[in-house]
């Protein structure tokens, strides 16, 4: 399986994941600073700045860009709930 590493910025802290791993099951493992609420895409508690590595993340739902677009969220900006890593990505909280 492809692998990708994961970064966050905040601790200074690089996993390597299985593509297609949620950037919030990988963030409370290492006690990164994106925090969560309900993790269906609908709080926006976890709204989470993307560093680097944009492309390297999953298309946003529906349900995703209407939090973002709610939330005033950024276009550097995904809900770390939904959001799936598919290659090297940085990532900070956005709350
Ligand atoms: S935890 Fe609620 S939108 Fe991600």
């Amino acid at each position: 399986m492809a692998k990708a590493k994961l970064t966050f910025a905040d601790i200074g802290v690089s996993v390597t994941v299985p593509a297609g791993t949620r950037i919030i099951e990988v963030s409370e493992k290492v006690g990164a600073g994106i925090v969560y609420g309900c993790r269906e895409s609908d709080c926006g508690t976890c709204l989470t700045v993307v560093v680097d590595g944009m492309d390297n993340l999953s298309e946003p739902s529906n349900f995703e860009l209407a939090t973002l677009a709610e939330k005033k969220a950024g276009p550097n900006m995904r809900l770390a709930c939904q959001t799936l890593v598919l290659g090297d990505v940085t990532v900070k909280p956005g709350a």
